[in-house]
């Protein structure tokens, strides 16, 4: 493992993996603090009001797991399996639904867990399901959100966690052909030439 400092004097820590290597962009601690913060972002709107919890599996299983446990019983979960990726890093813009909910969504104020909000086509497509199934209010909390690359215009993502640039990631729920999830901070990876 190398310790590096980069131009704006962060502390980073470079790891060679069997993919190549992965650099931390926010750490254990960084994740820990902005994901309370969020919970009580959404405390704070919903209150008492009884919320489901949709999250987006695999990615969003750590964050979701995190997340709901700072939050009151009012909060239930259920989750949802989307594969919009394959293998590759690039969005194939065309998710399909392989785990449907468990947990009728019809009248009730229903929020979208993700780990990153990157094209926007997986959220939109998740939106407009929900909505088709009566849910009553569909909101998104995504823990990352790559804005430079968006496509779906006009998506509404009421919750981000952290803006990040336009790299690949994994670590705290996000893979790389399903490796890296478990690492507890995320970091960039860059594959081998
Ligand atoms: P979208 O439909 O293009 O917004 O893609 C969203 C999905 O792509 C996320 O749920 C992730 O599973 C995956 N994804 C996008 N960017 C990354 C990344 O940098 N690392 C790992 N997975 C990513
Ligand atoms: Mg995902």
């Amino acid at each position: 493992m190398l310790s590096e400092r980069t131009e704006d004097g962060r502390q980073t820590i470079r790891m060679e993996v069997e993919d190549g290597s992965i650099e931390t962009l926010i750490n254990r601690e960084s994740i820990e603090n902005r994901v309370s913060q969020l919970a009580s972002e959404l405390l704070q709107d919903y209150g008492n009001e009884p919320v489901l919890l949709v999250g987006i599996l695999n990615g969003a299983a750590t964050f979701l797991s995190d997340l709901h446990r700072q939050l009151p019983l009012n909060f239930i979960v259920d989750y949802m399996g989307v594969a919009s990726y394959g293998s590759g890093t690039e969005s194939s813009g065309s998710p399909s639904i392989n785990r449907d909910l468990k947990i009728d969504p019809k009248g009730k104020r229903v929020v979208i867990v993700e780990d990153i909000a990157d094209t926007g086509y997986t959220l939109e497509t998740l939106i407009n399901i929900l909505k088709a199934r009566g849910a009553r209010g569909v909101e998104v909390c995504a823990l990352l959100s790559k804005d430079e690359q968006r496509k779906v215009e006009g998506l509404d993502v009421k919750y981000i966690g952290f803006h990040i640039p336009n790299k690949f990631v994994v670590g705290y729920g996000l893979d790389y052909n399903e490796r890296y999830r478990n690492l507890p901070y995320i970091g960039v990876l860059t594959l081998k030439e």
